[in-house]
């Protein structure tokens, strides 16, 4: 299984030995002896609404996202200066996320370095890959908030909560959520956060059906665009959102959480995101697969952010676990017709509420 470990962020600093320290310049007994490391976890959207378009070409949102125990581990060490202009280095193990200069792991390092305007050391990011890439699943974004976060560290700087949020809204529009790093009710593009508190009575078990097929994001909301989908009632909203002020399935559940919700009625959410006949109409295949799955588990199919990974919910971790099961045979035994030909499926547990 997949996600079992304990969530959040750690970042365990190694100290220099003193006999490297004494022996060697600064900057390479740095290079040499200080490695931090990070957990990004993955979030799954509960609902998510699209109530307006935007003058800056995005779209408003209303969601509430629970942060998942299934997570990316990232580390960073500062890197030998070689030549005029050092670079940022990543490896990735364990997916085909791509290892270049606009993965979002070494953005956020050059957009750190960016604001200090100060030559700050090359880092060297290793990044091991669970959460499946480009599967509405948020694991980029993830990944850009803790290399910020292993970035600032490894440079000595401290970045202040604003501050800290500023850049993460500016990495992409989901990676504020991950600078929470709580269940939140989510406004705006991704950039207006409102804690939420978990559900009472433990963490969900999360049930993750992942196609081979993938979605980009902005295609998904082209499509939207494009007349696929509920187009939004409302004109752009651009101001604050104030929580509870607008009655709609995510304020709805937020209300719900507010109130003490357990995990068992979070479980039974009725689905409710506005992307899917967008997502839908680019992978047609991913309907049937969630009317398949709703079949077979009688239970509702979440989709979550833009897709394509379908959710199930369950109240305790144990449920998924006996779902996962499930759906391998059933998949292995062919009754199941995923877009892209194969699945992946992963049994986690929500962050937050651990009895
Ligand atoms: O912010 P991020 O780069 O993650 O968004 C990817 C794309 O998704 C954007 O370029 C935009 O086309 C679309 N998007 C949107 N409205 C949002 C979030 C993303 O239109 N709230």
């Amino acid at each position: 299984m997949n996600g079992s470990g304990a969530g959040g962020r750690s970042q365990a600093p190694s100290p220099a030995p003193p006999s490297l320290l004494a022996t060697q310049g600064a900057r390479r007994a740095q290079a040499t002896s200080v490695s931090r490391s990070g957990r990004a976890p993955a979030k799954i959207n509960l609902v998510l609404e699209v109530v307006g378009r935007r003058p800056d070409g995005y779209h408003e949102l209303r969601s509430v996202l629970a942060p998942l125990a299934l997570a990316d581990e990232l580390s960073v060490r500062v890197g030998v200066v070689r030549g005029a202009s050092p670079r940022d280095r990543l490896a990735v193990r364990g997916a085909q996320a791509p290892a270049t200069s606009d993965n979002l792991v070494v953005r956020a390092a050059a957009l750190l370095r960016a604001e200090t305007g100060r030559p700050l050391a090359p880092l060297a990011f290793h990044l091991r890959k669970r959460i499946p890439v480009a599967a509405g699943l948020g694991g980029g974004s993830s990944d850009a908030l803790t290399a910020l976060d292993l970035a600032a560290a490894a440079w000595g700087l401290q970045l202040g909560v604003r501050r800290r949020l500023q850049l993460a809204a500016a990495l992409g529009s989901d990676v504020p959520f991950f600078a929470l790093g709580t269940w939140a009710l989510v406004g705006g593009r991704g950039e207006r956060l409102w804690q939420v508190p978990p559900p009472t009575g433990g963490p969900l078990g999360v049930l993750l059906v992942v196609p081979a097929a993938r979605l980009a994001t902005r295609e998904v909301f082209a499509a939207l665009d494009a007349g696929y989908g509920e187009q939004p009632a409302h004109g752009p909203q651009v101001g604050p959102l104030p929580p509870g002020a607008r009655p709609g399935a995510a304020a709805d559940l937020a209300a719900r959480l507010r109130r003490g919700a357990s995990a068992a009625q979070v479980a039974d959410t009725e689905p409710a995101n506005d992307l899917l006949p967008a997502a839908a109409a680019i992978l047609p295949g991913l309907e049937p697969l969630r009317d398949e799955l709703g079949a077979l588990l009688g239970r509702p199919v979440h989709l979550s952010g833009s897709g394509p990974t379908l959710a199930v919910l369950y109240p305790s971790p144990g449920g998924a676990r006996r779902a996962a099961a499930v759906v391998r045979d059933a998949a292995a035994r062919r009754l199941l017709r995923p877009p892209g030909g194969a699945l992946e499926v992963i049994a986690t547990t929500t962050i937050g509420g651990e009895p």
